[in-house]
């Protein structure tokens, strides 16, 4: 077994990594009161909720499951009130635990939940899409949307822990698959050649992707712990992750998120990459690896690209304070810096 422990001092916990760790996940999941509450939804459900339930069963806990229907919609405001009433009715306290059993529309989702039921209750993290287990399940984010825009409303709440069955990827439709490596090619980018170069050798092959994916998995998750135990509130080094994130954001909204966020953040690396490569301040060539890698991992959707409406929409976006826009460079692949400019960069 693959172990990891983010050191925040109390609120310290481990990541653990094996397959088949569904099975086994009774003897990781703890509860004062002997009660766990878990939440998945229609697709994981039914490869992976009974397991699951059979081994905290095993491990001695008293279980209530509440299946959720899949994607995005599923992680609103509106769903919460009823996930209260549930954990009402079952009889859940602060001294019991609730478990997230899916991709992060449900870590994000059950986590905050568990961040506001009665003040705050244990969670802990089985993440099953491979975005959820490189990047949503690790660093203590949690929120739901509102009508009027994604993850609108969060906090930070860390897991009690966060147990990841690479096996369960084998069930992950390629699409999502494809999404997660957007997210890992982001990491090699910002932090670790070596990994951006396995990928490159690799090549896209599925088959040879999953001999080595619980290493990819390991290698990505450290890079997320060293980021959020240096930054656990997001003010400075965490920013590195948004690496491609700001022009993808802005590309997924002026295409009423009907695209991928993989492919979103696929092209905005690509993107900026080139700017910052025409401007010198990234080495030449660093952009055409980026596109070619992701290609190779199936993120070649090549949407609108109107700059006007992503110009507007990176300055509309949350994360643009008033004294500019701080936007995330490779120096070279593995290597990134901020660099404090405004939207207009994205013009240039
Ligand atoms: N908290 C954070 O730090 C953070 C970071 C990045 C993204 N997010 C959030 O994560 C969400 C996206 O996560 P996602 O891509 O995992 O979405 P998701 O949870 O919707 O999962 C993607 C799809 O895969 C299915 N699925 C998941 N695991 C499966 C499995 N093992 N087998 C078969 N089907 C499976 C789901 O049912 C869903 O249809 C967004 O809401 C995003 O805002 C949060
Ligand atoms: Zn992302």
């Amino acid at each position: 077994m693959k172990s990891l422990r983010v050191d925040l001092s109390e609120r310290s916990y481990d990541i653990l990594i094996e397959r088949d760790l569904i099975s086994r996940i009774g003897e990781f999941v703890t509860s004062k009161g002997g009660k766990a509450f878990v939440i998945t939804d229609s697709n994981v459900a039914q490869p992976y909720l009974g397991k699951a339930v059979k081994s905290l069963e095993e491990g001695g806990l008293t279980v209530k499951s509440v299946t959720l229907p899949a994607g995005e919609k599923t992680k609103s405001f509106s769903t919460l009130p009823m996930l209260y009433s549930f954990a009402l009715e079952f009889g859940l306290t602060r001294s019991d635990v609730v478990v997230t059993l899916g991709g992060g529309v449900i870590g994000d989702l059950g986590g905050f939940m568990a961040a506001t039921y009665m003040r705050g209750v244990n969670f802990v993290q089985i993440p099953t899409s491979l975005l959820a287990q490189v990047d949503s399940s690790v660093g203590g984010k949690v929120g739901v949307d509102l009508p009027e825009g994604k993850n609108l409303v969060g906090a930070f709440h860390q897991p009690a822990c966060v147990l990841i069955d690479p096996d369960t990827l084998s069930t992950l439709p390629a699409h999502f698959l494809a999404d997660g490596m957007g997210e890992v090619i982001k990491y090699g980018c910002i932090k670790d050649e070596k990994l951006f170069k396995l990928l490159e050798e690799i090549g896209g092959d599925t088959a040879r992707l999953f001999g080595h994916i619980d290493d990819i998995i390991y290698t990505c998750v450290d890079i997320k712990r060293r980021v959020v135990e240096r930054d656990e509130k997001e003010s400075g080094e965490r920013k590195l992750l948004n690496f491609g994130h700001t022009y993808g954001h802005a590309l997924e909204k002026i295409n009423n998120f009907e695209m991928s966020h993989g492919a979103a953040v696929a092209v905005g690396m690509e993107y900026i990459t080139r700017i910052s490569e025409s401007r010198g301040q990234t080495r030449p060539g660093c952009a055409e690896r980026i596109a070619e890698v992701c290609r190779e991992y199936g993120l070649n959707e090549r949407p609108s690209e109107d700059i006007d409406g992503i110009v507007a929409a990176v300055k509309n976006d949350k994360k643009s304070g008033r004294g500019g826009l701080d936007v995330v460079l490779l120096k070279d692949i593995g290597s990134a810096y901020t660099f404090r400019t405004t939207a207009d960069y994205f013009r240039s």
